[in-house]
Order: C-alpha cells, then sequence, then structure tokens
C-alpha cells in the first residue's frame, strides 16, 4: 500500500491503474480510522478493483468554535488498518494542497433544503464545506463509486444530491453504521469522552429503539415522542441538540402518510457532539 500527499502524485498513479483498465473505489475520510471506516474500506474493496482512502481534516467544514485544532492525526496506525483491510492507496494531502489560496477565495458548492435542518442547523456552513470537499475529492480521484456511512444520515443525503444534479459519474455507497457493543455508533470524536461519560453514552442508542419501537408498535404522535426522547437524553445526563423524526428520502419533518422514517438525534456529552440515527418502516 502506498500514501501519497501530492496530487501530482496521485493522478500519476491512478492515470496508470485506469490505462490498465481497473476500478476506483474512493472512501473519503478525516482518519482517526476505527471499525466503522475500515468497513467502508472493506466494501469498496469488494465492489472496486482498486481502493483510494482519502484522510484530510477538512477546516473548511469545521465552525469557529469546533475541535478542528485537537481533532486526533494518526496516520501511522491508519496506514496499518488500512493495509489490512485490502485498501491500495492512501491521500493524505495538507491544507495547502487542497485550499492553496485558503478557504475565503475557495468555490463552494452548496446543496439547499437537504443541507438545511438538523446538523445543518447547529453547524452553519458545514455541509457547505462537506460537499465542497467530497466534490474536489470526486474530481481529483474520479472514482467510479464512493462509499460513504448512513453513521452521518444527513451527510451521505446531502452527497447523493450534489452527486445527481452536478452529474458526477460516481456510484455512491452507503454502509450500515458500526457499533460497540452497548450500541454505541464508532466515533473518532468518542476518544473525547471520559470513563463517567462514556457509560452515559449509550443512552442515545438505547432512546433511538425505544422510540423505533413505539413508531413500529404504531404510535404517530412525532412530537411528543420527540420529546420524550429529548426528556430521556437530558435526564441521563446529556444536552441534546435535536432529535427529530424525519421522511426518510426528504428528511423533512415526518408525516402521518410516510412508511420510512429515520430518527435523527444529537447531542454533547460535556463538550462532545454525539450523533446517531436510526431507520424504521412502519
Ligand atoms: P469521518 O467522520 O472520518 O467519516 C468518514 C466516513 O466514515 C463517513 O462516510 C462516515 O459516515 C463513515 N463512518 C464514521 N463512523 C462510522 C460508523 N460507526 N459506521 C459506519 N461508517 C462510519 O465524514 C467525514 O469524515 C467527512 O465529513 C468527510 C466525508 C471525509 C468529508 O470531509
Amino acid at each position: 500500500m502506498r500514501t501519497v500527499h501530492s496530487l501530482k502524485e496521485l493522478r500519476t498513479i491512478l492515470r496508470s491503474y485506469r490505462q490498465q483498465g481497473k476500478t476506483i473505489g474512493l472512501v473519503p475520510t478525516m482518519g482517526n480510522l476505527h471499525e466503522g471506516h475500515v468497513s467502508l474500506v472493506r466494501k469498496a474493496a469488494e465492489a472496486a478493483d482498486i481502493v483510494v482512502t482519502s484522510i484530510f481534516v477538512n477546516p473548511m467544514q469545521f465552525g469557529a468554535n469546533e475541535d478542528l485544532d485537537t481533532y486526533p492525526r494518526t496516520l501511522a496506525d491508519d496506514q496499518d488498518k488500512l493495509a489490512a483491510a485490502g485498501n491500495t492507496l492512501v491521500f493524505a494531502p495538507s491544507a495547502d494542497e487542497i485550499y492553496p489560496e485558503g478557504l475565503a477565495r475557495q468555490t463552494k458548492v452548496v446543496v439547499p433544503e437537504v443541507s438545511e435542518g438538523h446538523c445543518g442547523a447547529s453547524r452553519p456552513g458545514h455541509f457547505e464545506g462537506v460537499a465542497t470537499v467530497v466534490t474536489m475529492l470526486f474530481n481529483m480521484v474520479q472514482p467510479d463509486l464512493a462509499v460513504f456511512g448512513e453513521k452521518d444520515f444527513q451527510q451521505l443525503a446531502v452527497i447523493r444530491k450534489l452527486t445527481r444534479d452536478l452529474m458526477i459519474p460516481v456510484e455512491i455507497i452507503g454502509a450500515p453504521t458500526v457499533r460497540e457493543d452497548d450500541g454505541l455508533a464508532k466515533s473518532s470524536r468518542n476518544g473525547y469522552l471520559n470513563e463517567e461519560e462514556r457509560a452515559i453514552a449509550p443512552v442515545v442508542y438505547q432512546t433511538l429503539t425505544s422510540v423505533a419501537e413505539q413508531l413500529e408498535h404504531g404510535r404517530s404522535d412525532f412530537d411528543d415522542l420527540a420529546r420524550e426522547a429529548n426528556d430521556t437524553l437530558a435526564k441521563a445526563g446529556l444536552r441534546p441538540d435535536y432529535f427529530n423524526i424525519v421522511n426518510s428520502q426528504t428528511l423533512k419533518p415526518a408525516s402521518e402518510a410516510d412508511r420510512e422514517l429515520t430518527l435523527l438525534v444529537a447531542a454533547f456529552l460535556g463538550t462532545t457532539r454525539l450523533i446517531d440515527n436510526l431507520s424504521v418502516t412502519r
């Protein structure tokens, strides 16, 4: 497995794979890889001849008061995990390589509607940063397919939409959320939790499963259900950001007639922001 840091090297290597007729799968990440990321790489390796994993902590998607500076950077460990998972090439550029003229001069990709609400409301500009860097990665790698986690449900919806709207010839593949044994969704940010917070964190998934069961049993008083979920989170010591019950396709508030629903949750535990989601068919 090779690691390259420049776009020039990346393009040279990919050109030769393409000339050999190989299909290319892309897995965009911010590094500090865990089993969730590794599952995406395995999925990409099943579907494409060669797999490129990008590792880039994208400054454009972080807010001013967020964890850009403290976000864990663990390239050597990440390389070991990627090699074991069947990855072919690691692309680990610097911020200067990706944004040579700085963020203020960067052209932006804005995805209306699906970017609004939920994490888009709590993190202004976040999805512009994600949509822009993912579009750039698509142009840099020109993959046949790209794999993203359902863990970031709204992000996946934003990426599907921009891919369609900009006619980007890449197949978007979603991969299920990988969890710890107690249900907590794996996340690089779980490492910020202290012992006490880590013990509380599984309440997020427990709350999702409890609301999902009630929906499956016919409840459709969505506002009451969301209020009860927020109370459960608060009682456990979390600070809910949002708990929204939405139409799985549009991400708009669920209505009585909807059959495919998704529960979207974000909550703070201390200073750490956890997100998770669960889809229900009724
Ligand atoms: P990052 O948080 O590193 O996640 C990279 C990919 O791993 C995303 O597609 C995410 O949904 C997926 N992922 C994270 N935790 C997962 C889990 N527990 N199970 C399954 N998949 C999981 O998401 C980003 O980086 C960035 O926004 C990025 C798309 C790379 C753009 O900068």
